[in-house]
């Protein structure tokens, strides 16, 4: 993955960031959020840059566990890097599966697919039972950019609020999109496009939020 985004004439060349990410669902959304927020940027996969680089997140937030990624790969790279951290809080789980979210069913394979498809199995039978009010979740992001050279660490949040269903539907998204309801629309995050998702989603509000800090930055000189 290697995005260019062409400059208007006479603007300044755009900056090469490294995204700190494998996970292919969010790289896409990412990118279309970035390419709509109006930043010029030349977005690098970390497996374009790094390939060998582990990113480790073992931190037991959010937020430790975006900086933690973002910090590493834009050490390994020299180059500024964006990273999130997410996952799902569901209230009848006391906030579980929370950072674990991807890890839930045990560690993720090669196969992200499968992994999904065991995680949200988990959870439909750990929600067993419970009554479709008490079925309340959310989805939360924290998006972050680090520039070891520059010594710049920026982090913004967001959050989407929802309810588990009792078996999936749709094929879009990724995770848990296909048992994540928006109760507004009637639909999954998996009956949603990726720009439909994009504007209403946790990752949405958490990167939209860091390119306008980017951007107030860009504005205010080096
Ligand atoms: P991370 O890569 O550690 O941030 O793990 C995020 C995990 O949370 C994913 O693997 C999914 O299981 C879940 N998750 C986060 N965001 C979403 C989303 O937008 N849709 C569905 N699942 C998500």
């Amino acid at each position: 993955m290697n995005q260019a985004v062409d400059p208007p004439p006479g603007a300044p060349a755009p900056t090469t960031v490294v995204l700190a990410t494998r996970n292919r669902g969010k790289m896409k959304e990412i990118l279309d959020l970035f390419g709509k927020a109006g930043i010029q940027l030349h977005l690098l996969s970390i497996d374009d840059v790094a390939s060998d680089l582990e990113l480790r997140e073992d931190e037991s937030t959010f937020e430790g566990n975006a900086l933690a990624k973002a910090r590493q790969a834009s050490s390994a790279t020299g180059l500024p890097a964006l990273a999130d951290d997410s996952g799902l809080e569901v209230d009848a789980l006391a906030g579980a599966p929370g950072v674990w979210s991807a890890r839930y069913a045990g560690s993720p394979t090669q196969d992200a697919g499968s992994d999904d498809r065991r995680n949200n199995e988990k959870l439909l039978h750990a929600l067993a039972g419970v009554p479709e009010a008490r079925r309340t979740a959310r989805y939360r992001c924290v998006a972050t950019y680090v520039d070891t050279a520059r010594n710049v660490e920026l982090s913004r949040a967001g959050s989407c609020e929802g309810q588990i269903l009792t078996s999936p539907r749709g094929t879009g998204g990724f995770g848990y999109d296909p048992v994540f309801l928006v109760p507004s629309l009637g639909r999954t995050m998996a009956e949603l496009d990726l720009e439909e998702k994009n504007r209403l989603s946790h990752r949405g509000a958490a990167f939209r939020a860091l390119a306008r800090d980017l951007r107030a930055r860009a504005g205010s000189g080096p």
